[in-house]
């Protein structure tokens, strides 16, 4: 029998692509999500691309009884939990928000799994636990020294110290904390991709939002960093890419595999630069743009050492920056205003 998969914040960006490789790689899968930063409208996307009607319940993680009741009913093997707020600067307006729902419903789920038996988590961390490093400290391995620059950060390490507490308290649990770097990009067939509300904070979503005519220019927040040409680098990962990461993660542990923490990023950085031109490329729109102040609390640069993650989940990244771009590219001009226009 395969084994069921219950994904939290089943119709964000990087989930609905884990959703999908998921159910290629052949798992059962049921979604859990609270639309509070997505839309039903991957549902239908979900459908079209696998020919079935995704398994979903509508639930807050926050909410002990609704919780309950989708573990009651579908029994999953294991978790991949996505479900948080995950805006920088919104973290640092509403940390409050953001300790109660990434924390508390990160302890939600954890502690509904235990009174199912369910002893299995891929955790979704992120490259924000590792503060700004520091050009000594490229590439980063799993472990460089680690520090929460803001609030969103603050919830992705005391995730992390949560989970290892656990394990260590219970020795049938396993967790696979997974810290990505920077995803971007979007399933071949434009159908899924990423849908920021508002103004995008990050750099992909702003260059796509600029090259389908949404947005006028991009800000290019300082060219005076010790790097080569002088703007801020970063480790783009393909969303598909890193979906694939949950899935040998799954695997992993599922196969019996001890609880770990693994950087999911290429160990390439790009500059801003590099991904304006590379978007042009990609688009054969122009990219226009203006330099910008320095925004606070960016690092010059960060790019991982991969290296863990292909010796113990037997998984590298597959897509260079060309390719990231160009579904990128596809799916912001399938879709002008994202899932809204449905
Ligand atoms: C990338 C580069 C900017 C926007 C953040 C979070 C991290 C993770 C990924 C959640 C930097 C520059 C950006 C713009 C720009 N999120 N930039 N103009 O800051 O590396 O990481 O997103 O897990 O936790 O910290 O990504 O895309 O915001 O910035 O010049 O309009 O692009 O200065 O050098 P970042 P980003």
């Amino acid at each position: 029998m395969t084994a069921k998969i219950l994904l939290t914040g089943a119709t964000g960006y990087i989930a609905s692509h884990t959703w999908l490789a998921l159910l290629e790689a052949g798992f059962e899968v049921v979604g859990v999500d609270n639309f509070s930063n997505s839309s039903p409208e991957v549902l239908k996307r979900l459908e079209r691309l696998s020919g079935r009607p995704p398994v979903f319940e509508r639930a807050d993680v926050c909410d002990e009884a609704a919780l309950e009741a989708v573990f009651a009913a579908h029994k999953p093997a294991a978790v991949v939990h996505f479900a948080a707020f995950k805006a920088v600067g919104e973290s640092t307006a509403m940390p409050l928000a953001y300790y109660r729902n990434n924390l508390g419903g990160l302890i939600n789920t954890c502690e509904t799994m235990k009174r199912h038996g369910c002893a299995r988590m891929v955790f979704s961390s992120s490259a924000t636990v590792y503060g700004a490093p520091r050009p000594q400290d490229l590439p980063l391995r799993e472990d460089a020294a680690l520090s929460a620059v803001n609030p969103y950060g603050a919830t992705k390490l005391m995730g992390e110290t949560i989970l290892r507490d656990l394990g260590a308290a219970e020795p049938d649990w396993q967790t696979a904390c997974l810290r990505y770097f920077n995803p971007v990009g979007a399933h071949e067939s434009g159908l899924i991709g990423e849908d920021p509300r508002g103004i995008p904070n990050n750099l992909m979503p702003y260059v796509a939002q600029v090259a389908v005519g949404r947005r006028a220019e991009l800000q290019v927040f300082g060219n005076d960093y010790e790097t080569p040409d002088g703007t801020g680098v970063r480790d783009y990962i393909h969303v598909v890419d890193l979906a694939e990461g949950h899935v040998a993660a799954l695997r992993y542990l599922l196969a019996g595999g001890e609880s770990l923490t693994v950087n999911l990023g290429t160990g390439q950085g790009y500059s801003v630069l590099d991904l304006v031109r590379a978007y042009e490329a990609a688009s054969g729109r122009p990219i226009p743009y203006r330099i910008a102040p320095r925004r606070a609390g960016d690092a010059a640069a960060c790019w991982a050492d991969p290296a863990l993650a292909r010796e113990k989940l037997g998984w590298s990244t597959r897509y260079d920056l060309a390719r990231m771009c160009q579904d990128s590219w596809r799916w912001q001009h399938m879709n002008p205003r994202g899932y809204e226009q449905a």
